[in-house]
């Protein structure tokens, strides 16, 4: 039998470092190299088939990144089950406001048990710069993300796997708020993620 799930994920970080371009990239597989603003929040679906049972909705919500300076709503963020979170590798003051970003993210929205939503954190850009970022796993780590991927929307590297290891942990927790007897039901359904892919994916790299 068919298993559907509809899951909200943020995609938020500062102005221009390509949120709304890696979604454009993940559901309609282009690129363009002009910039417009994202006014307020855009949508997009994108529509996975997990394995054999499962379909996955994923209701993207591409925030705006000047909404963090003006009042950026918690309607935004309410009943959101994921984020990506990104930077631009070329501009450091983005990846300084990673950390607002998310503390903006954890006061706004919790899961039922109070935990924090799963965060990834997408290294943008990655095509313009190769910059090594030898301690973002433990970056991740101390500010609890989930992983993180360099990414390019341009070159379409990362965003696939980045997705998924949201898509992976949003599951996790997904069965976790609805225990079941059997302990095996918490084993996610086989993926043959390549070892490079898991050593990025903190915490699926434990699973
Ligand atoms: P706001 O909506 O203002 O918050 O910006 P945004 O985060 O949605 O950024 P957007 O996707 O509009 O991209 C900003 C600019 O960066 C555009 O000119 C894109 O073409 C460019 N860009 C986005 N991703 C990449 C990438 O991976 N590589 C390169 N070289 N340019 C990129
Ligand atoms: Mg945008």
């Amino acid at each position: 039998m068919q298993q559907e799930h509809l899951f909200k994920v943020l995609v938020i970080g500062d102005l221009g470092v390509g949120k709304t371009s890696i979604i454009k990239r993940y559901v309609h597989q282009i690129f363009s190299q002009h910039y417009r603003a994202t006014i307020g929040v855009d949508f997009a679906l994108k529509v996975l088939q997990w394995d054999n049972e499962t379909v996955i909705r994923l209701q993207l919500w591409d925030i705006a990144g000047q909404e963090r300076y003006g009042n950026m709503t918690r309607v935004y963020y309410r009943e959101a089950l994921g984020a990506l979170v990104v930077f631009d590798v070329t501009r450091a003051s983005t990846f300084d406001a990673v950390l607002k970003w998310k503390d903006d993210l954890d006061t706004k929205v919790t899961l039922t048990h109070g935990r924090p939503v799963p965060a990834v954190l997408l290294a943008n850009k990655s095509d313009q710069v190769f910059t090594p970022l030898p301690k973002m796993d433990a970056f991740c780590r101390d500010n609890g993300f989930v992983g993180w991927f360099p990414t390019s929307a341009k070159e379409n590297t990362n965003i696939e796997v980045a997705a998924r290891c949201l898509v992976e942990n949003i599951l996790t927790n997904e069965e976790t708020a609805a225990p079941k007897d059997d302990p095996d039901l918490l084993i996610l359904p086989g993926h043959n993620n390549t070892t490079k892919e898991r050593a990025r994916c903190l915490s699926c790299a434990k699973t």
